[in-house]
């Protein structure tokens, strides 16, 4: 086998291809201590599942490395446990310095078309157009070199598939490192238990929750429709001081680690967690709130009857939505609209937009002040 490097990215010798070893972990620190002359110091080492590739210096002596390893690994009770491979690796000063675009670039060869990354506590859920996919191999490679990269990344996913179905799950496939869904994710000073898999959650929505939060008044009633896994209950009680909190959600999974993070975050407001739908929520309870958020912009709109049922004589709601920004004042009209044959008075406090789910639609969420007339 020839020593082989190929120069990736011309510009700048960010990634190599080197000829390497490939022994399973627990090897790897003896192979480093003692083969270390046959070892390329400047260059990471790679981890894939239970094996680390060690990259080998360039015109290394293999006959002299296959003889010392032989003896080596059968001094340790294990004959014949390593593979010479080629591989990719990043050099060690530049390591840090490459970002996930880089990245992309020095594995596939090309800019990619789209590369969307969320990062819930150490797991990384990727999202790339499939055209840019040029095969499995490729793709593994760049999750490998992606955990390489960043150190408290253990897990990588790739989104197969848009959010769907009532509990807004998404399709996800296993890339590299832990495979697990289930990781702990800090959020201005809180700690949630997600399942990225079973459970909504998104990391992108941390800015819009502490807003909601700040916006809680001292001794406030507040309902959290849809709450899943609780981040909106969590932030509220943990930045501000209402009197209560309540959280509603149909997905069982999302209701029980919402109970979890309710414990583990140590929060003086009173809390109740519900698991059961909006709708029939609605029905039993004879409670009004000060505030009710609404964090299910496909289908908020759908659940305004319920809102003004449960809200006191002067309430402010946050009605989430998808839309474009030409169609925003339309989609808002004919929300007012629907409110107003409720019999409500209503002003709009604030239209935020938070986030981008699509090319030209964003989330927005409408803070809507309603008072309700005598009769209503
Ligand atoms: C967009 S997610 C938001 C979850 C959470 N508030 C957050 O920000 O992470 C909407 C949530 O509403 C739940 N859901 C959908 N329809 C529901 C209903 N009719 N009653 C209660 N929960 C519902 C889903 O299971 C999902 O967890």
């Amino acid at each position: 086998m020839n020593n082989a490097e190929r120069k990736i990215d011309n510009e700048k010798l960010v990634t190599i291809e080197r000829l390497c070893v490939k022994v399973r972990k627990r090897f790897a620190n003896t192979v480093f201590k003692h083969l270390t002359s046959f070892i390329d110091k400047a260059l990471k080492t790679n981890t894939v599942q239970e094996f680390v590739e060690i990259p080998l210096k360039q015109g290394c002596d293999l006959k002299a490395l296959k003889k010392a390893l032989t003896t080596l690994l059968a001094r340790n009770g294990c004959d014949h446990c390593f593979e010479f491979k080629t591989s990719i690796f990043v050099k060690k000063s530049i390591a840090m310095e490459l970002s996930p675009k880089q990245l992309f670039l020095n594995v596939f060869g090309k800019p990619a078309s789209r590369l969307g990354i969320d990062i819930v506590g150490d797991i990384a859920i990727l999202e790339l157009d499939n055209r840019d996919i040029a095969s499995e191999a490729v793709l593994k490679q760049f999750a490998e070199q992606f955990l390489n990269n960043y150190k408290h990344v253990k897990t990588v996913l790739l989104k197969t598939g848009g959010r769907s179905g009532e509990f807004r799950l998404q399709e996800l496939k296993f890339l590299a490192g832990v495979n697990k869904t289930v990781t702990m994710h800090r959020e201005h000073g809180c700690v949630f238990k997600v399942d990225v898999a079973k459970t909504y959650f998104s990391p992108r929505l941390a800015h819009e929750r502490l807003r909601i939060a700040r916006l809680v008044k001292h001794g406030e009633n507040v309902l959290v429709m849809f709450s899943g896994v609780a981040p909106y209950v969590v932030v509220i009680a943990k930045h501000s001081n209402p009197s209560l909190v309540v959280g509603v959600e149909k997905n069982p999974k999302a209701h029980k680690l919402a109970l979890e993070n309710v414990k583990i975050n140590n929060l003086k407001p009173r809390i109740e967690l519900y698991c059961d739908d909006v709708k029939h929520y609605t029905v039993v309870e004879k409670r009004v709130f000060d505030r009710i958020v609404m964090p299910l912009p496909r289908d908020s709109q759908n659940f305004l009857r319920e809102a003004v049922k449960l809200s006191s004589s002067k309430a402010v709601i946050h009605l989430y939505l998808f839309s474009s920004v030409e169609d925003l004042n339309v989609k808002i009209e004919n929300i007012f609209s629907s409110l107003e044959a409720l019999n409500v008075k209503l002003s709009l406090l604030n239209k935020v937009q938070a986030g981008q789910f699509a090319s030209k639609q964003y989330r927005w969420c409408l803070d809507i002040e309603l008072e309700k007339e005598k009769s209503s």
